[in-house]
């Protein structure tokens, strides 16, 4: 079967009767695309259910989605938590964007929930995290963190991106809102950009009415891809921790490599944690290379031939890329030191190629 793409900008009604039903919600249609279009709405119960929700919502990117959630639940004076290891351009829309409009914002090193507490107070309004974090890869209790949230009557929300449902279903937890970037796994072409929430009706409603007036939506193309993604979304991610755990296997063990970041290893901080709430791993290894400085960090990236030198992750085809040159460029090297980029970091995002032909690659780069 073939999922329609709906191009209509308006939805045309047959007489004024048509028009007054529709309004009055006897009649179940469409009206103008803003609003959302039938093939969206699949996409949006796909994602539904696949969380465990009751509601899903989709934005034109994962960014929008984080806008979206901010500028719907937050007024000026309103409080925001956020684990430091959050996706650096959230962090940046807190810190920098949002503080233009009088919302503060604690960042706190990331699982230290005694230090989130300590931020919490009568204006706190939402705690943020990913789980796992990019590019350290670490896993947040996130029993700990909605326990954290209902002590306080703070709201939660957790950018499930990295994990996505095959590896993680927050709302079983009881978080209140979880966030997806559809552009990496979910949609998984690297061929898209895509954002989501989900949640209960009672939430995710108002950000529904929200995202109609300021027109967040993604448009009619790119919900086919979706779509086309998610027909195959269990067995491509199947096949990322499958190559992310190889990978990070290989690694490991090997002489020039000084450490390996992956939850599936057992010498991962969170390795126990992650045993305990993650179904896999994911496709994402971060790892750093043994006495080694920039340039010759540069110069293991570029002997790389199979995964293509870029920033994302979650696509069938791997990528690779160097911290400091890629998303941390905009950052000072201080900076950079304290949220733990050191100049010798390799990001890979295992596509799902042969994990053979990964390490041979891995293997002939590392020995030149
Ligand atoms: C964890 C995470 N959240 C959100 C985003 C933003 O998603 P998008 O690029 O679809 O706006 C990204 C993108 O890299 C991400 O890695």
């Amino acid at each position: 079967m073939t999922d329609a793409i709906f191009c209509a900008a308006t939805y045309t009604f047959a007489d004024t009767q048509s028009v007054l039903d529709f309004i009055e919600q006897k009649l179940p249609r469409e009206e103008y695309a803003r609003y959302g279009n039938p093939s969206e709405k699949v996409a949006e119960q796909k994602l539904a259910a696949l969380e465990g929700g009751e509601a899903g919502l989709i934005f034109s990117s994962g960014m929008s989605a984080v806008a979206a959630v901010l500028l719907s639940l937050l007024q000026s004076g309103d409080e925001i938590i956020l684990f430091d290891e959050c996706y650096h351009r959230t962090r940046e829309m807190c810190t920098e964007w949002f503080a233009k409009y009088g919302v503060v914002t604690h960042q706190v090193p990331a699982c230290d929930y005694e230090r989130m507490e300590a931020a919490v107070n009568k204006n706190t309004k939402l705690l943020i995290s990913e789980s796992p974090t990019n590019p350290h890869l670490s896993v947040v209790d996130i029993e700990r963190f909605v326990a954290l949230g209902r002590k306080h009557g703070v709201a939660t929300l957790i950018d499930s991106t990295l994990a996505t449902p095959m590896n993680l279903r927050p709302l079983e937890y009881g978080v209140d809102y979880v966030l997806h970037s559809l552009t990496k796994y979910l949609a998984g072409h690297n061929d898209m950009l895509g954002g989501a929430l989900v949640g209960s009706q009672e939430n995710i409603e108002p950000i529904r009415k929200f995202r109609g007036v300021f027109g967040m939506v993604n448009g009619p193309h790119n919900i086919y891809l979706l779509l086309r993604g998610l027909k195959t979304f269990e067995l491509r991610m199947r096949r990322h921790n499958e190559n992310g755990q190889a990978v990070a296997e290989f690694l490991e063990q090997h002489p020039r490599v000084e450490k390996v970041y992956y939850p599936g290893l057992p010498s991962h901080k969170y390795y126990d944690l992650a045993r305990r709430q993650m179904d896999g791993y994911g496709g994402l290894v971060t790892f750093l290379v043994k006495d080694a400085d920039a340039d010759q960090t540069a110069a293991v990236v570029d002997a790389v031939r199979l995964p293509r030198i870029g920033p994302s992750l979650g696509g069938v085809e791997s990528l690779i890329e160097q911290p400091i040159v890629m998303s941390y460029h905009d950052f000072t090297p201080e900076a950079r030191r304290a949220v733990g980029i050191p100049d010798n970091m390799i990001r890979i995002a295992c596509g799902i190629e042969n994990s053979n032909d990964l390490i041979a690659d891995l293997e002939q780069a590392l020995a030149e």
